[in-house]
């Protein structure tokens, strides 16, 4: 086979075998075919596109690159889930325990995060002591005991997609769905949970920005996942606006306790959380989707679900205080507050910039190699539709590596779509 005839059909809209995916995927992990030349073949797939059994087969490939986790020694049914990654996505640290509270288990693999979206290992490491690089026995012991962990991905699980991910990051080639659809389900596969769920964020946050993007994507997902023997099941969910109030680790680990302390039973964040739940309950044969709702909500309100992740932060080393005193978390430095300058309705928050001044602020990186500050982040005091009065409060800003917040403040308040209510103040 030849790399130079794969990246010409590619590139003349003319698909390939399910032999010279493989091929490929072998000779490029190997380190026989060059970055250079893998490039030009993303890049004519971002272009062309492929076929769905070219995506397949190109996930299947990916997912044979490395090891395969086996899950086998965890008793309950297990489910994981994925989120294609969003602005002040904690979903997972409220999903997980209400799940397992439910009585399945959520064996987890996270990534850190990147550029505008967070990850949810950064936002776990924010809790004093907690471990999130455990041997495999150690997690699987956790997920047996308590229902729930997460760990951050290691060993040689895929290593196509870290050298390809790499490649297409430095050579905007992310936003392709077929490349997404392969580089997420090729992990999962991996890692071998009975059902997945998968989280398809759409809007300004998301990579997906319109909603017809988000069901190609998730359509795929599911067809290549059913075509891998995976009960997998994809929802679209909203992401034209950070997901809560909360953006940055550990004011959104704050968050997601409180959420679980039943402080915040109603909102966006709220209402995700119940349907990606129950979702999954679903998927794992636990009832309708109704009755899974009615346990999702359950498991929260009558704390069981705090309760797991209490026990899984102390299992992973962590100070387990945390789920009652959110004040133990690291506490920021320096703060801010953007105020009205008048009265205005807002009609729109741009979720990619509040992630990308939540980044600037210390919370995220730009490099996969960046120190982040865990204290860091923004807290919005408004929502889409709310009234504001001129002075009152539209977010705080946190950070504990810079005081000055000018740049940032005017940014964030750029990310803020108004209608102008009349009353203005002239500062
Ligand atoms: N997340 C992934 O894991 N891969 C992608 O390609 C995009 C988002």
């Amino acid at each position: 086979m030849n790399i130079i005839d794969i990246i010409e059909r590619t590139k003349n809209s003319q698909s390939l075998s399910s032999e010279q995916i493989s091929w490929l995927v072998e000779s490029y992990t190997a380190g026989i075919i060059p970055d250079y030349q893998m490039s030009a073949w993303l890049m004519a797939v971002c272009l062309n596109g492929l076929t769905e059994e070219e995506t397949s087969a190109l996930t299947l490939a990916m997912r044979d690159s490395g090891d395969k986790l086996d899950l086998s020694s965890i008793s309950r049914i297990t489910a994981d889930k994925h989120s294609t990654g969003g602005v002040g996505d904690k979903t997972t640290l409220i999903i997980g325990p209400a799940a397992a509270a439910c009585g399945i288990a959520v064996p987890k693999m996270s990534g850190r995060g990147l550029g505008h979206t967070g990850g949810t290992i950064d936002k776990l490491e924010s809790i004093p002591g907690l471990r999130t690089e455990l041997p495999f026995e150690e997690f699987s012991e956790i997920v047996n005991k308590t229902g729930f962990s997460v760990i951050s991905q290691s060993g040689d699980l895929c290593p196509a997609d870290k050298k390809m991910y790499a490649l297409r990051s430095a050579t905007a080639a992310v936003d392709s769905i077929p490349l997404i659809c392969a580089s997420v389900m090729s992990k999962k596969l991996a890692l071998g949970a009975d059902c997945l769920l998968l989280d398809v964020k759409c809007g300004s946050g998301a990579f997906m920005k319109t909603r017809q993007d988000a069901y190609k994507l998730a359509g795929l997902m599911e067809r290549v996942g059913a075509a891998a023997g995976k009960k997998t099941r994809a929802v679209v969910t909203d992401m034209s606006a950070p997901l809560g109030n909360a953006v940055g680790n550990a004011l959104e680990v704050k968050e997601a306790i409180e959420l679980l302390q039943g402080k915040i039973t109603r909102g966006q964040l709220y209402d995700t959380c119940i349907e990606l739940t129950a979702n999954m309950l679903e998927l794992a044969g636990k009832g309708s989707l109704e009755e899974c709702s009615s346990m999702a909500a359950e498991a929260i309100a009558s704390g069981r679900a705090l309760e797991v992740l209490r026990e899984t932060i102390a299992m992973q080393g962590g100070d387990p205080a945390v789920c009652d005193d959110t004040s133990l978390l690291p506490q920021p430095r320096f703060s801010y507050t953007v105020k009205a300058a008048h009265d205005m309705e807002i009609t729109a928050i741009n979720a990619q910039e509040i992630g990308m001044v939540s980044l600037l602020l210390g919370a995220g990186r730009l490099a996969k190699d960046d120190r982040i500050d865990p204290s860091a982040g923004i807290v919005m005091d408004c929502s889409v539709g709310d009234k504001i009065s001129v002075d009152a409060p539209l977010m705080t800003l946190y950070s504990s590596f810079c005081s000055d917040f000018s740049d940032a403040a005017v940014r964030a308040l750029n990310a803020i779509g108004y209608r102008d209510l009349g009353k203005v103040n002239n500062y």
